[in-house]
């Protein structure tokens, strides 16, 4: 299952502009490479700029990575809002050799 091939820390970095930052880090522990990835962010809104090419709030979920394959590097972010956001996966495409 998706929910067990990613590992998502999410951690309080600092204050930003009175907001708590929060610090995002995805990782595929899957051996295979994922795709497409759509993180579930509902509500999701951030008082600093997020890199869209890393994270964009679409249609159903926020994709990472610009749906661009997750493999080896880990994806990190950050976000600054006065609350979390779920980011818990929703959908990938599972691509193994
Ligand atoms: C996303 O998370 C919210 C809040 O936890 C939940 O209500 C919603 O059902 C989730 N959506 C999906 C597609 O999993």
């Amino acid at each position: 299952m998706t929910n067990n091939i990613f590992s998502i820390v999410l951690f309080l970095v600092l204050i930003s502009q009175g907001n708590p930052e929060w610090s995002v880090t995805i990782t595929n522990k899957c051996p295979c490479i994922q795709k497409n990835v759509i993180l579930n962010c509902t509500g999701f809104q951030s008082v600093e700029r997020v890199n869209p090419s890393l994270l964009r709030v679409s249609r159903g979920g926020c994709l990472i990575n610009a749906g661009q394959p997750i493999y080896g590097d880990a994806i990190k972010f950050k976000y600054a809002w006065n609350q979390q956001f779920p980011m818990k996966p929703i959908s990938s495409d599972i691509f193994c050799s």
